[in-house]
């Protein structure tokens, strides 16, 4: 019997493990898994919420890390990891995505001599000033195992050398879990409960640190936002980032904005209902632009690059600079011609079966 150990930390890797956790089950007789919680991410609504949404057991293990600076951060990770991993001995160490969890869990396993496959490697936004990239970077230099949600990933590893042997085109866990909680969504309130129409409203998500952690640029995006409520109604729920910032800079009078809703984060199924309803989604995040390619619903991503390249090419995505003008033109532009899309390859909700049958009856079969 193997063992492998899953490392989440942060709200996107949720979604992305609770499909391999339970794709796992179906190799019980071969494999052992276990979730190892960092807790860089705490609130309800930005853990536990999603454990409950995702069916996901308690973690085997809740290391508590908190937030912090990202070197006391990742250092705090890595500390505590290594304990685990002292405990438990694993086969491999799976991560995830590219949060700060990732690339503290990846550097612990490695010097344990522990083997390493990364869920989601291979991505590139070529924007080292993105914590993300950094992350991204470092964890495919030292992971053994390559799973790649898109035809650039591979492109990507190649080009930096990477086993090709190692690398396996899977498709998108986070798709997985798109598709399983759909139906889900039927019973979700959270239109009716703040008075939204399908079809008729904008949502909004930002959180990156270049488009909130700067008071002139908040107040840029705030701006553009109000003019947006104008025409279309906006609702936007704030990751504690975003409110902490706009609090901390005094820009609060947006919070009364007439058409312009700035909410507490949604759980897991109310913000999928939130997304496949929308008429448009404007954000900054990454795996919002997948979710949204899969739900074929026009994206707005207000970045100077993606790291999912594929969600522009053949997806309903479009990179737009985080400036207010550009940004509104395009915005309106897109309300009233959406932009159509294809979903790309393997994003049919068998990733994580994929990457356990591999991992199972290939790695150690
Ligand atoms: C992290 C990830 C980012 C991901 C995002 C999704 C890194 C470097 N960044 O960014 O890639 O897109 O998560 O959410 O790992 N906070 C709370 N409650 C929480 C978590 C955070 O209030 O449960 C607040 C804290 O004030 C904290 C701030 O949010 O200081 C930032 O949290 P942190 O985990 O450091 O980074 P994120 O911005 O969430």
């Amino acid at each position: 019997m193997k063992k492998i150990i899953s490392v989440v930390g942060a709200r996107p890797n949720f979604m992305k493990v609770a499909p391999i956790h339970r794709a796992f089950q179906e190799y019980s007789n071969e494999c052992k898994h276990l979730i190892v919680h960092t807790g860089q991410h705490y609130d309800k609504k930005m853990s536990d919420d999603f454990f409950t949404a995702l069916e996901l057991p308690d973690p085997d293990y809740f290391l508590g890390i908190g937030s912090a600076s990202h070197a006391v951060q990742t250092a705090k990770i890595m500390i505590e990891f290594e304990k685990i991993l002292l405990a438990e001995k694993p086969d491999l160490v799976l991560v995830v995505g590219d949060v700060n969890s990732t690339v503290a869990a990846a550097l612990t396993s490695v010097k344990m001599g522990i083997k390493l496959a990364h869920v989601e490697a291979g991505l590139r936004s070529n924007d080292r000033e993105m914590p993300e990239e950094i992350n991204r970077i470092v964890t495919d230099s030292i992971s053994n195992f390559a799973f790649i949600t898109e035809y650039s990933g591979k492109a990507n590893l190649i080009k930096e050398n990477f086993p090709k042997e190692n690398i396996f085109f899977v498709g998108n866990t986070m798709i997985d879990s798109l598709k399983y909680a759909l139906p889900k969504t039927e019973k979700s309130t959270i239109l009716a409960d703040n008075n939204l129409e399908k079809n008729n409203y904008v949502l909004v998500t930002l959180h990156r640190p270049s488009n909130v952690d700067d008071k002139k640029q908040l107040t840029e995006m705030m701006e553009m936002l109000k003019k947006l409520s104008e025409i279309n109604k906006v609702y936007f729920p704030m990751h504690p980032r975003t409110k902490k910032t706009l609090v901390e800079f005094g820009l609060d009078s947006y919070l009364k904005v007439q058409n312009l809703i700035l909410a507490e984060p949604a759980n897991y199924i109310d913000f999928l209902t939130l997304m496949k309803s929308a008429k448009l989604i404007v954000t900054d995040s990454g795996g919002i632009q997948e979710e949204t390619t899969y739900l074929q619903v026009p994206c707005i991503t207000l970045r100077t690059s993606t790291e999912r390249p594929v969600t522009i090419e053949s997806g309903t995505n479009i990179l737009v600079p985080p400036k207010a003008d550009t940004a509104y033109e395009v915005i309106k532009n897109a309300l009233e011609n959406p932009k159509e899309g294809e979903i790309p390859q393997f994003w049919d909700g068998n990733a994580a079966l994929r990457i356990s049958e591999i991992i199972c009856t290939n790695i150690f079969g």
